[in-house]
């Protein structure tokens, strides 16, 4: 692929209030070989493929946000594992991590291809990654995922792990679902060596307002139960995200929550996200966006799309409306986490 990372910019992308955006989001797919119940329908209609970035235009969009300032690039969907020659974008953005422009090259799966792929990503200089995994209950994990099989992924992980990758469980927390493996989740994440962040269940998506309370089981009660069989001490640590964490004195491990519904963390959000049609999203919570497919296929080359990158975040709001209200879910988004990325 063709190198056209711009010279390092003199000014880094700075937003309206002073929040620094050195973290990008990229969903490369909205496909999925899952077909989760709080992601998506169990009939998706997925886009055209003419509809998607290239990954030529993945690459150019990419390296234009290393030029600005971009240090983290973590790529997701859909299942980003699935769309076809994502290697190769990978490794193209090896080259990033090679000249010190790009800190980290991340990826969230939901590791169903992962034993395939574990020694590729790790020698594409991945060292990270986070997989998405619910239950450790092959009846419940094929319940929730529909199309998945835990001992897949569970070989995926075992995989990462053998090449060298970091593993970080993300399990959302679902109420009557798997509240009852929250001492099995954490015992085995001690035992396996993976960090472990609960995420509470996300208004996105076109499910039922009322199947998506039922199932909202708030991070508020979760923590309440670890507190009551562990001692845990809160940790300052902060990525700039949504997660605050805390430390497990009897497993040592560190344990992430990522509650964007009974806290605000807008405050200190440094990221944006780019969905694989080429929109840039500059809040999850909100429905302002910037087209830059159509910047990159115009005639105006790499200094129009800096431009528009700047445009679009010299548009990034302040924060978020997510929050359930007693009967409805206010500020709910009718796009998929798919289409946007997690
Ligand atoms: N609420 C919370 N998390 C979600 N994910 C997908 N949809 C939702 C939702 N509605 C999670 C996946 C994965 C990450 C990509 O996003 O489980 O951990
Ligand atoms: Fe696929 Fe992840 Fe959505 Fe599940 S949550 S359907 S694994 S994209």
């Amino acid at each position: 692929m063709q190198d056209t990372a711009p010279s390092p910019s003199p000014a880094p992308l700075i937003d309206p209030f002073a929040r620094p955006i050195s973290y990008l989001r990229v969903s490369v797919t909205d496909r999925c070989d899952f077909r989760c119940v709080y992601c998506m329908s169990e009939h998706m209609t997925f886009l055209p493929k003419a509809e998607l970035l290239t990954l030529e235009e993945l690459d150019r969009l990419c390296s234009a946000f290393v030029g600005l300032g971009v240090r983290k690039l973590r790529i997701t969907g859909g299942e980003p594992l699935v769309r076809r020659g994502i290697l190769t974008f990978f490794q193209a953005m090896a080259r990033h991590l090679g000249s010190g422009a790009l800190a980290e090259l991340t990826l969230t799966t939901n590791g169903s291809q992962l034993a395939r792929f574990a020694p590729d990503l790790a020698a594409a200089g991945m060292r990270r990654i986070n997989v998405s995994l619910d239950t450790l209950d092959a009846a419940k994990f094929a319940e929730i995922t529909r199309w998945g099989r835990l001992a897949q992924v569970l070989e995926g992980i075992a995989a990462a792990r053998a090449a060298g990758l970091r593993v970080k469980i993300n399990m959302v927390a679902l109420k009557g679902v798997n509240e009852d493996e929250l001492f099995a989740m954490v015992e085995w994440c001690a035992r396996e060596g993976h960090d472990l962040t609960f995420i509470e269940v996300m208004p996105m998506g076109d499910m039922g307002a009322e199947d998506r309370l039922a199932q909202y089981w708030s991070l508020v009660d979760l923590r309440a139960r670890l507190a009551g069989r562990y001692s845990l001490t809160d940790l300052a640590e902060r990525t700039g995200g949504p997660a605050r964490y805390v430390r497990i004195a009897e497993t040592g491990q560190k344990i992430g929550f990522i509650t964007p519904l009974t806290h605000n963390f807008c405050e200190s959000c440094n990221r944006v996200r780019l969905t694989c049609t080429g929109e840039l999203f500059m809040c999850l919570g909100q429905e302002d966006r910037a087209d830059l497919r159509g910047v990159l296929r115009g005639p105006g080359g790499e200094a129009a799309l800096e431009a528009a990158i700047r445009a679009a975040i010299a548009r990034k709001p302040k924060g978020h409306d997510f929050d359930y209200g007693r009967q409805a879910i206010g500020g709910q988004m009718s796009r998929h986490m798919s289409h946007t990325g997690g």
